[in-house]
């Protein structure tokens, strides 16, 4: 007899890997041009050239007990890097000790929040946000609390301080966040630090950064070091060096933070007794000598502007996102997300209700898909508007 938790989870599913499973069903039968499938947020840009060198170099010169075991926390010549590269973006100055490998930014999390959490802690996560940090969080014994954002996506200051009770453990900000993709302002980290500070007890705020190197328009992202004392970052490079089946990346606490040695610390046990026991080898050393690559964002751009004029232009409304690869678009007034689906379903065009982002009243869709399925996807948006009596703001 397995778990009542995980029977339930298993029950419940996730409407993501439903629509997946549907978009297959789909090209099945109509062809894979003929299904536009938005659904999935699977980087599909290759890794820079940085990283095929770096493995090549890795293979024709190996180091003796290069795939040995190690320090929990990973090499120390891979962690001084980032500590470096981290330390000249926020001017705040962090060393090696901060860091602790990871396999990815989902391990990250699991590693921060089984370090913070007793049973019953709460972890306030702002929506819409991704639905698995209900997971990381239940995982832990902890206690989802969420807070509404406005129309813009950008969280309420005010909205937050009337979540938070003695047994706030952690806020999770994402930013560039998924499924909104807006970039959060400084004013706002500093906000968030003045109102936390304001507290009798020590509320963490965990950064979960995956996406911070995916920005368009020549925008920057605030770093979260810089203005948040409190902090623990989650990163990873699935995205920025689309290295999402690799799962390499790392926790990293701010030498301001008030439970530096301990957290620090914890980190390397949870990483361990969880049963990571060390981010892998090989990847850690491409990370030492790529660090400072990226994908084709530019790349990415593209697409995020091809497909957001689909859905202005056919009549929808949707605010641009500034990072990441998704527009969270509106459903239209009065029409449930699960409805709007449903209606886009019936021209083969897949989005994500954003009810499984805590974000009703919205659809997710992910650009990273061929350029080909997003201008193939542009008449079937301006046929839905039809459906619905939208009308255009361009012609087709
Ligand atoms: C917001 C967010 N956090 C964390 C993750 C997990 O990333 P990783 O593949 O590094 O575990 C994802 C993956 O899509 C994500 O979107």
């Amino acid at each position: 007899m397995i778990s009542k938790n995980i029977k339930a989870k298993l029950a419940g599913g996730s409407a993501i890997r439903k629509m997946f499973e549907e978009g297959n069903r789909l090209k099945a039968i109509y062809g894979e041009d003929k299904v536009f499938d938005f659904s999935i947020g699977n980087p599909d840009l290759e890794p820079p050239h940085e990283v095929a060198e770096a493995l090549v170099d890795l293979a024709v010169n190996p180091t003796p007990g290069m795939h040995g075991y190690m320090s929990n926390s990973g090499y120390e010549s891979t962690r001084s890097i980032i500590a470096k590269k981290r330390s000249e973006e926020s001017g705040v100055e962090v060393t090696s000790d901060a860091i602790c490998m990871t396999v990815g930014a989902a391990a990250a999390m699991n590693d921060v929040l089984h370090s913070l959490l007793d049973p019953g802690d709460e972890v306030i996560v702002l929506c819409p946000y991704f639905m698995e940090y209900n997971n990381y969080v239940d995982n832990h014994g902890g206690k989802i609390v969420k807070v509404a954002t406005g129309d813009d996506f950008i969280p309420d200051i005010k909205k937050i301080d009337e979540a938070i009770t003695s047994r706030t453990k952690a806020i999770i900000i994402n930013s560039p966040n998924n499924p909104s993709g807006v970039i959060y302002p400084a004013e706002l980290l500093k906000g968030l630090n003045d109102l936390l500070k304001s507290k009798d007890h020590v509320i963490h705020v965990i950064s979960d950064e995956p996406y911070i190197d995916l920005v368009y328009d020549g925008a920057t992202v605030p770093a979260a070091l810089s203005y948040i004392d409190n902090l623990v970052i989650c990163f990873s490079w699935s995205k920025s060096l689309s290295l999402p089946g690799e799962r390499i990346g790392y926790t990293l606490v701010s030498p301001r933070n008030a439970d530096y040695e301990d957290l620090t610390g914890a980190i390397v046990l949870s990483n361990r007794t969880l049963g990571s026991v060390n981010a892998p080898a090989i990847w850690q050393k491409v990370i030492e000598k790529s660090l400072y690559a990226k994908v084709d964002v530019a790349n990415y751009e593209h697409r995020r502007n091809l497909l957001y004029s689909n859905i202005v232009d056919a009549g929808f409304d949707a605010v641009k996102p500034g990072g990441a690869l998704y527009i969270f678009m509106n459903t239209p007034k009065g029409m449930s997300d699960a409805d709007f689906a449903a209606a886009c379903a019936k021209y083969n065009l897949l989005l994500v209700p954003g009810k499984s982002f805590s974000g009703e009243g919205y659809c997710r869709l992910a650009f990273c898909v061929s350029e080909k399925t997003i201008r193939g996807s542009r008449e079937a948006f301006f046929k839905v508007a039809e459906d619905l009596g939208i009308e255009h703001r361009t012609a087709l």
